[in-house]
């Protein structure tokens, strides 16, 4: 049997061997591109290539790419498990030409590879052309010697590849499998063309067009190709199996399920195995792509995923988490292919862990009112919108998981109930999603990097530097020249100012000019991949392209900033020591005022965490070493140990930089990282770390802040001025203070506790004050009411008790008078409570005549509050009037 990490290799290997470059896969999230959610076809790290904005050296490519299809235009994730072939994460495979090969090459290599190197039987083959592309008809014939009935003419956009609702797309050709007469269905095109029978493999693109926003297509610049065949589905063929998830790959991850869940993958827990092992591939590779559960767009499908996997662990049995122990599982299968998989290993299984734990809280209960909810149903009917949404919003169950659930028993939800209900959540979640995508503008900095190159940077060693304009954008275009007063983004050819990335802010600074003329650089940003573009506005003259000009960074802000980076690395490996290796990154700030760091981790950190980080990083600093930076590939720097962010497709080279040893190992370096940042020489430059912040981002990611240098002086100075300024006014000295504070506090409850006393004592006529409550009689009833100065209502409840006691039977009133408030309380004896007198009723009356709101209780006693302190007499009336039958 060839196994499916041998087909992949067979693949890469036969158009390697026709001058393709060999790339490896893009991450899942897209880089910088906002119309798209997650990859989806091979082609989409190559897309600014089709449309000729961006440029490659080898005009052929080919690539085995991770996809997501769940969410979006391409949407597989209801159809997971109940199908032969669908899958939320799948591999890619295709072979690409920018411009080079069009049809006839396509053709000709799907062809050899397909019929020679796999060596599938030609009679079992057909293939689709798009309705009216006779070239391609033509070359099938040609090159396949395929008869007419076997190349079948599609006129509907299932031979029209679209990547979303735009970019690059054009009419497409695909090659069919045929698994024999024994499986029901009919070729494509035809009435029971759904049947599973003729099964697509490879999918030919012939890219054409570059769909615009606006409905429009515009012509590429040239002809050219992308391909994709599904590596899953060609293994299945080829390992003679019908299902994809019977191929090796998958058999595998469903036998570590089954021994999980000590259930047999057949009869009714089949399709849940599949689901379980479809969803812990998208899972995983989303976590190792630094994709993070969360309740609004791409976090969300991940939750999705992994909430819908969770509860077909249910159904399977499962009451505790077990779904993250089949991570190392898929590591072992794919971590070959997908080194990141490794990497990421402690993340996935901390994050899969972390969410099983807190869905399990509320899964059972969620799938328990459901089936209540069910057995209410009439006949027939929908699931109401209302029901779902209580599952979503207080289980935490996603609507495909309802009905995904429901779907077994052929019911279904009412939707539009369900959004109505959900509307507030979906404004905040699109909110969330307008991206930052401007198409305009990349086709801009696109054109200018044409003119310009990429920039050279200078700044690891250089503050200030020469260089010449290469260009000058302003208003949305690229200008010749540029008056004063003006805003821009200027090129140059080289500069010493660093561009935001990696978290670190871009830097400030200005740029002199011969003529006197002057711009002020607020920030630098890369556009186009690799072009710096220094934004600021012109001030004192004017200038145009080619003007040379002095670059000076302002030098103090950099110190700073590349303090905290450094800081940011060091507090890095000290997070993942204290804590463990699932830490991984989700974000940072590094600029010149302090240092933010977002990273994995399900707990608050304690004051003890927090103590041995900034012990272990000063301890570093303190050692003074020179930090080390090399030049490496990104491979072979990650083998080394070195972190790097998920998600992130370095380049050819990358940066290593290297701070520190580890304390009692001195031939071991205390932090590798792959980073393109401005670092300290010395680590004794970052001179002090100091945490000051640590706080929730979202569930099981943390985020700390801190300071280095003279801004960690300055607020340990502050923290120290405000002890002492404290100790001054308890005077004492500093090292006594939490000492005196602790025995202030316990005075103040004594005290508080005796005044308490003390005016209960006094309201009820003890101690020499006033003299004890009358008794009344309001028709056979006994009443006593008074008025209190200087009790509150917590108070009033002992003065009740009090006079209850004293009457036997009766009803008390008192009113407290205390901060030009008043408050009441009235009691009523257990025999007359609820049948003669209700102190609720009664102390609703009274409430009315202070001002106040009702106020409430039981029967037997019930208080209220009103701002009127000057009412307390009319109060009592109130309550009398009550009892007399007149209120
Ligand atoms: N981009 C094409 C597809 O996904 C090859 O089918």
């Amino acid at each position: 049997m060839t196994r499916l990490r041998d087909i992949r290799a067979q693949f890469l290997g036969y158009f390697e061997g026709n001058d393709h470059e060999v790339v490896a896969s893009s991450p899942l999230v897209p880089k910088d591109d906002p119309t798209l959610l997650f990859t989806n076809a091979g082609m989409v790290q190559f897309k600014n290539v089709f449309t000729g904005a961006e440029k490659r050296a080898n005009p052929r490519a080919v690539s085995s790419q991770k996809c997501v299809r769940a969410g979006g235009k391409h949407n597989d994730l209801d159809n997971v498990g109940y199908t032969a072939r669908h899958h939320t994460f799948f591999e890619m495979l295709g072979n690409f030409s920018f411009g080079d090969y069009f049809k006839e090459e396509a053709i000709h290599h799907a062809w050899t590879l397909v019929t020679k190197d796999f060596a599938l039987p030609k009679d079992r083959l057909l293939v689709t052309v798009y309705a009216d592309d006779d070239d391609a008809a033509a070359l099938w014939k040609k090159i396949a010697g395929l008869p007419e009935e076997r190349i079948i003419r599609i006129a509907t956009s299932d031979n029209f590849w679209m990547m979303g609702d735009t970019g690059p797309c054009g009419p497409c050709s695909e090659i069919f499998f045929d698994h024999g007469e024994h499986i029901p269905g009919g070729p494509p095109g035809s009435a029971d063309e759904d049947g599973d029978r003729f099964i697509e493999i490879w999918n030919l693109v012939f890219m054409q067009f570059d769909q615009q926003a606006d409905g429009s297509r515009r012509a590429l610049p040239k002809p050219s190709i992308d391909t994709g065949m599904g590596l899953e589905r060609v293994a299945a063929v080829l390992q003679g199996k019908h299902n994809n998830y019977e191929i090796d790959l998958f058999a595998n991850l469903i036998a570590a399920g089954e021994e999980a869940l000590k259930v047999k993958a057949q009869g009714d827990a089949l399709a849940s195995h599949r689901v379980i092992a479809d969803h812990l591939r998208a899972t995983s590779f989303l976590i190792a792509d630094g994709v993070t559960p969360s309740n609004e767009g791409r976090g969300y499908v991940l939750r999705r995923i992994m909430r819908r996997a969770m509860r077909h662990a249910h159904i399977l049995g499962a009451t505790e988490p077990v779904i993250y122990t089949l991570a190392p599982v898929l590591a072992a299968e794919m971590g070959d292919a997908f080194p990141e998989l490794n990497r990421a290993l402690p993340v996935i299984e901390e994050t899969l862990r972390g969410e099983e734990e807190r869905f399990q809280r509320t899964l059972g209960r969620g799938l328990t009112l459901l089936e209540e909810a069910i057995e209410q149903l009439p006949e027939g009917a929908a699931l109401p919108g209302e029901t779902a949404f209580k599952l979503y919003d207080t289980y935490g169950f996603p609507l495909d998981l309802t009905q995904d659930a429901l779907r077994a028993k052929g019911l279904s939800v009412d939707e539009a109930g369900f959004n109505t209900a959900m509307e507030r959540q979906r404004a905040e979640a699109r909110a969330h999603w307008q991206g930052s995508g401007d198409a305009a503008g990349d086709a801009v900095w696109f054109a200018v990097r044409d003119v310009t190159g990429s920039t050279q940077f200078l700044g690891y060693s250089e503050l200030s530097a020469k260089g010449a304009i290469k260009a000058i954008v302003a208003d949305g275009g690229m200008q010749e020249s540029l008056t004063d007063g003006s805003r821009a983004e200027l090129v140059f050819d080289r500069t010493p100012f660093y561009a935001e990335s990696g978290g670190q802010v871009g830097d400030t600074g200005e740029i002199r000019f011969a003529g006197g003329a002057r711009f002020v650089v607020e920030d630098v940003k890369k556009r186009a991949g690799d072009v710096f573009a220094h934004i600021g506005a012109l001030e004192g003259g004017a200038i145009k392209t080619g003007d040379e000009a002095e670059l000076l960074v302002d030098a103090q802000r950099r110190d700073r900033t590349r303090s905290n980076h450094s800081a940011t690395h060091l507090m890095h490996s000290a997070l993942r020591n204290v804590l463990g290796p699932h830490v991984a990154q989700k974000g940072s700030y590094v600029g010149p005022d302090r240092l933010r760091f977002d990273f994995s981790h399900g707990r608050a950190l304690s004051p003890s965490d927090i103590a041995a980080i900034e012990a272990e990083v000063n301890a570093v600093v303190r050692q003074n070493d020179e930090t080390e930076t090399s030049e490496s590939t990104p491979d072979e720097a990650i083998a080394k140990g070195a972190l790097a962010l998920f998600g992130e497709k370095y380049g050819d080279r990358v940066r290593v930089l290297t701070i520190g040893q580890k304390p009692g190992e001195p031939d071991k370096a205390y932090s590798v990282e792959l980073c393109g940042g401005t670092h300290v020489r010395r680590t004794g430059d970052i001179a002090l770390f100091k945490i000051v912040g640590e706080s929730a981002v979202s569930a099981g990611v943390r985020r700390v802040e801190a300071l280095t240098g003279e801004a960690a002086r300055e607020y340990l100075e502050q923290q120290a001025g405000i002890a002492k300024a404290a100790a001054d006014t308890l005077k004492v000295p500093v090292s006594e203070l939490e000492k005196r504070l602790a025995a202030l506090v316990d005075e103040r409850r004594k005290l508080e506790k005796e005044l308490s006393d003390a005016k209960t004592k006094l309201a009820m006529g003890g101690g020499g004050g006033a003299a004890p409550a009358a008794v009344e009689t309001i028709g056979n009833l006994k009443f006593t009411g008074r008025i209190v100065e200087g009790v509150g209502g917590k108070e009033l409840r002992s003065l009740v008790d009090a006079a209850r006691a004293e009457m036997g039977s009766g009803i008390a009133a008192f009113v407290g008078i205390n901060d030009g408030k008043a408050a009441i309380a009235v009691g009523v004896t257990d025999d007359l409570a609820g049948s003669a007198a209700d102190a609720v009723a009664l102390v609703r009356a009274g409430s009315a005549a202070i001002g106040g709101k009702g106020g409430g209780g039981r029967p037997d006693f019930a208080q209220a509050g009103g701002p009127d302190a000057s009412k307390g007499e009319e109060a009592l009336e109130a309550i009398r009037a009550v009892l007399a039958g007149k209120g």
